[in-house]
């Protein structure tokens, strides 16, 4: 799965999953730009990757303000001259609280950036994606965008709309050499699982990884394996699809 002279770019690129996806790119030989909301992060990643020999850059922006994105896209075209690869691995979790307890700024904070801020970065790239007649797009939704995640109302409106724009674009634009497949992990070792742990309760975590049949959670290394696997040419014939990684968290 040889990404050489490919260019990834990864939105939330500098934790957890984004991270893992952009050393793995990296190590198939793509040239990687990060975009994210911390500047130090960035910079230190970049830092990071390149001393692997990777050619890597990073871009400070929010993915739920649409001049960022195309700000991101713009500068990303201008540095390695085109973009082959567009991953969606920006996202929040929001609190955790029943429905009647949710408050309405955090639902609306969820999707401001899980819905919009993935709709902002497909549309700035698709242009981009049409004038080359190719591209691919890999958007993190999860398990929460295909079954009920108690306690997460928000998350799971969110990642249920990533589900359904993931598969509306993927109709769209197959017949124009873009595809576009999410990418479904259950419960993965990210800071954002940590943020999960409200008031240093490890109960809840060990509930969560108990309902797991492997009884584990995820790597994020996991995950990035199968958004390297859905981004390449192996998964060709693959478009609108929903990859499940979940240690058999969805068949119970
Ligand atoms: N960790 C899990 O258990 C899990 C499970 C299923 C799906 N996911 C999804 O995978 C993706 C990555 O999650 P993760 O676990 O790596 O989380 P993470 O918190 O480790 O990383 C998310 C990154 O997104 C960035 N980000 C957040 N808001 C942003 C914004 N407005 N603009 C730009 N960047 C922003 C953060 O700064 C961070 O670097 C998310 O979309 C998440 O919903 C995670």
């Amino acid at each position: 799965m040889s990404f050489k002279d490919q260019v990834v770019l990864i939105t939330g690129g500098c934790s957890g999953i984004g991270r893992a996806a952009a050393f793995k790119f990296a190590q198939e030989g793509a040239k990687v730009f990060l975009a994210d909301l911390s500047e130090k992060a960035g910079d230190e990643l970049v830092e990071e990757l390149e001393k692997t020999g990777t050619e890597a850059a990073f871009a400070r922006i929010d993915v739920s303000d649409a001049e960022d994105v195309e700000r991101m896209i713009a500068e990303c075209i201008q540095r390695f001259d085109g973009i082959h690869v567009l991953v969606n691995s920006a996202g929040i979790l929001g609190p955790r609280a029943r429905t009647e307890r949710y408050p309405v700024e955090e639902f609306k904070k969820v999707l401001e950036v899980n819905v919009i801020g993935l709709f902002n970065c497909m549309q700035a790239v698709l242009p981009h994606f049409l004038s080359k007649k190719s591209g691919n797009i890999v958007n993190l939704a999860s398990v929460a965008g295909l079954n009920a995640f108690a306690g997460h109302i928000g998350y799971s409106a969110s990642k249920h709309a990533v589900v359904g724009m993931t598969r509306s674009a993927a109709v769209e634009y197959a017949k124009h050499g873009i595809r576009i497949n999410a990418v479904c992990p259950s419960f993965t070792l990210t800071p954002m699982l940590e943020s999960a742990m409200v008031n240093d309760d490890t109960n809840y975590l060990d509930a969560l990884q108990n309902a797991i049949p492997m009884k584990r959670f995820g790597k994020p290394e996991e995950i990035a394996d199968a958004i390297v696997y859905a981004a390449s040419s192996a998964s060709s014939f693959m478009t609108g699809h929903t990859l499940v990684l979940d240690g058999g968290l969805m068949t119970t």
